[in-house]
């Protein structure tokens, strides 16, 4: 009897160091990923999803005025997976879904409805809507068939493997993955082809199907999605992709004057620098 217990407790504990290493290798890939967008004051360290009741806690904190913790606030219904990174505070609504390999950057929310596929990359600061598809793949168009039984019947008819073991699976290669950069607003109804690469602080107009690279700060729309226009002139479009803004922590955009562009950029350049 004291044998078996002793055995088990051996399990539990090789177990628990084997998680623990595991995490600790998450955590080195959080760090390497988001120190290439710029550290200045954010939390690294803070890796994975917290589950709270999002909207409740957010009210709390700011009505009671505690010292901000950097979180994530991931509603119960949201499904993130293991390998996804989060550089937090991240918010997610509804049923967003994020899927392997993906990595958002702090201060970015993502709205119900809406998926971000395998291998993206978003930035920081990013106000994501509800209901888009962000980077979802292709079906092949010139095999037999169009169909997930020649590549991954496993997820699609988990059953039938059972009865056909050796069913040949062919592998099939995508483009590796999409990338939204910072300040990047994507409204509604969207969809994101995989491999695209949108510039930071650009637009994605509701209902539109982007299919081409965006350039920074240009406002598109349409299917497939053409520029409507850019948010700013040359000038200001090139001082702000100098400054790069989104590498500073909420503290230092304090006091900032966000609805006078000229001026931001003034007090962003002179006694903002961190
Ligand atoms: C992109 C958007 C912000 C542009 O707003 P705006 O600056 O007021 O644009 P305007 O209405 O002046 O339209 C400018 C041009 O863009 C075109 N346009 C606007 N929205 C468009 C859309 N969704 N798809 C395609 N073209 C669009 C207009 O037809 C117009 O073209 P024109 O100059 O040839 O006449 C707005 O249309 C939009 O899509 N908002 C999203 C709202 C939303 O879904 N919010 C969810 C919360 S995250």
């Amino acid at each position: 009897m004291n044998v078996i217990l002793c055995l088990k407790l051996k399990i539990c504990w090789i177990q628990y160091i084997k998680m623990k290493r595991l995490v600790k290798i998450l955590k080195k890939a959080h760090t390497k990923h988001f120190k290439k967008l710029g550290t200045d004051g954010f939390s690294l360290a803070s890796f994975g999803t917290k589950v709270s009741d999002s909207k409740e806690s957010q009210k709390k904190q700011f009505i009671e005025k505690k010292p901000y913790k950097k979180r994530n606030f991931i509603s119960k219904s949201a499904s993130v997976n293991k390998k996804a990174l989060l550089e937090s505070p991240v918010t997610l609504y509804g049923n967003a879904g994020i899927r392997s390999n993906t990595s958002i950057g702090a201060f970015t929310y993502i709205n119900t409805g809406t998926t971000v596929f395998y291998g993206t990359t978003i930035g920081r600061y990013c106000s994501i809507g509800k209901n888009n598809e962000i980077g979802p793949v292709d079906h092949p168009m010139d095999w037999l068939s169009s169909s997930p039984i020649q590549y991954n019947i496993k997820e699609h008819f988990p059953d039938y493997l059972e009865y056909c073991d050796d069913f040949p699976q062919v592998k099939i290669s995508r483009p590796a993955s999409t990338i939204i950069g910072n300040d990047v607003w994507i409204a509604s109804l969207v969809v994101i082809k995989r491999g695209v690469t949108i510039g930071d602080g650009a637009v994605v107009a509701s209902g539109s199907v982007v299919i081409n690279d965006v350039p920074s700060y240009a406002i598109v729309g349409g299917v497939p999605a053409k520029v409507l226009k850019y948010r700013f002139n040359e000038e200001t479009i090139a001082k702000l992709l100098e400054i790069k803004w989104w590498s500073r922590d909420l503290k230092a955009l304090a006091g900032i004057e966000f609805d006078n562009i000229d001026r931001a950029i003034e007090q962003l350049r002179g006694n903002h620098e961190q």
